[in-house]
């Protein structure tokens, strides 16, 4: 039998700067982890009420605006999320705006966020929300579950925040808390140590603060029990009941099993530039980065004269070739190492590239974040 959180004694601990409310555990029968999650709820309520910060989803949080905030949040840090909703929201104001905006548009406001399906499937999901469910995401976890691009994370973080309907919402930051607060050692990658996570929370959440429980999860995970770097325990509403504290493990929880290296590919980026134009031309349609616009590259790391015999332009003559650095960029699974030229041309070659301003590669192109450093470059900002 578990421990009900609401008949057991409460005490504001005098250890903590904040005001909170722990559940004390009887010394001769230690919390089960079902009962450990349990006593979590008072004091990380309580917290999230007096700390959760003001962010543009959360104070007005719409189902449209939570639903992508979601999404936006699953590629980068809050911080720099906010801009990127911010634009979003003002150009697609509305799941039907959405469902209609033109991929390319849509692919550049997303532009830097990477995993660019995500934006392709908001797209996908916006148009069948028009077309079944009245222009909004429907309120119902198992509804949501099934559109393109929504897992349970998202369905759970859409139906709890937008719906206060009571499903849980595991992220990596609450998979971070709950195997801490629990000192479980078990690998957070494997569906099922996240399935068991979520009955625990599903069981130990107030059914009327659905929002609260799991945005104050969330948040614990993001401000508090932080990803890298020592977590901060001293402001810890879940203080007084995380196990891995007390065991002295939080340096070896979360514990992820080792992925397997990336491939690192040479490439090598060609700058080409002709009367203040520089060449971009299309990726496939198919694959990573898919119909996004690049710099021409080749495969290996070329030298200037590999370059100068490399360049096939038809009809168009090398004025001269200068080094443009290297650059890294990480994906998933993959990782380019990437030597850079700029090529100055007389004239342009017939055909072959698409030669643009700087100013359309500021605002209409879409081309994703591993070319940024060149970007700075040919923009005088590096
Ligand atoms: N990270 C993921 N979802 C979040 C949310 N709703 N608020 C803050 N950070 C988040």
């Amino acid at each position: 039998m578990g421990i009900d959180t609401r008949e057991h004694k409460y005490y504001a601990t005098s250890a903590s700067p904040y005001e909170k409310l722990q559940v004390l555990e009887p010394e001769d029968k230690p919390f089960s982890p079902a009962d450990r999650i349990r006593a979590m709820t008072a004091p990380l309520l309580s917290w999230y009420d007096s700390h959760a910060r003001i962010l543009p989803w959360r104070e007005q949080p719409q189902p449209y605006r939570v639903w992508i905030s979601e999404i936006m949040l699953q590629q980068t840090r809050v911080e720099a999320v906010k801009p990127y909703f911010n634009r979003f929201m003002e150009e697609l104001p509305d799941v039907r705006a959405l469902a209609q905006v033109e991929e390319e548009r849509l692919l550049k406001l997303w532009e830097g966020l990477g995993y660019y399906n995500r934006a392709r499937n908001l797209k996908k999901a916006a148009q069948v929300m028009t077309e079944k469910y009245g222009g909004c995401p429907p309120d119902s976890f198992e509804e949501l579950k099934k559109l393109p691009g929504i897992g349970s994370y998202t369905a759970g973080a859409i139906a709890s925040i937008a719906y206060n309907i009571p499903v849980p919402a595991v992220d990596g930051n609450v998979l971070r808390v709950i195997s801490r607060v629990l000192a479980s050692q078990e690998d957070i990658l494997k569906q099922s140590v996240k399935r068991k996570m979520e009955e625990y929370l599903k069981e130990a959440m107030p059914k009327d603060r659905a929002s609260a429980f799991n945005q104050g999860l969330i948040e614990t995970g993001a401000i508090v029990c932080v990803p890298n770097g020592e977590p901060k325990c001293r402001e810890c509403p879940l203080a007084s009941v995380c196990l891995g504290r007390k065991q002295g493990l939080l340096d070896t929880i979360p514990y992820k099993a080792p992925k397997k290296p990336r491939k690192v590919e040479e490439r090598t980026v060609l700058l080409l530039e002709a009367e203040d134009r520089i060449a971009l031309e299309k990726r496939p349609d198919k694959g990573l980065l898919a119909s996004l616009y690049q710099f021409p590259n080749v495969e290996g790391s070329l030298t200037k004269d590999d370059v100068r015999k490399a360049l096939t332009l038809k009809g168009a003559e090398v004025e001269h070739i200068q080094p443009a650095g290297k650059a890294k960029h990480i994906f998933s699974h993959v990782e380019w190492h990437m030597t850079g030229y700029r090529v100055s041309l007389k004239n342009f070659p017939a055909g072959q590239y698409l030669f643009v301003q700087r100013q359309e590669l500021k605002e209409k192109y879409p081309v994703p974040n591993a070319f940024s450093a060149y970007i700075k470059l040919i923009n005088g900002e590096s």
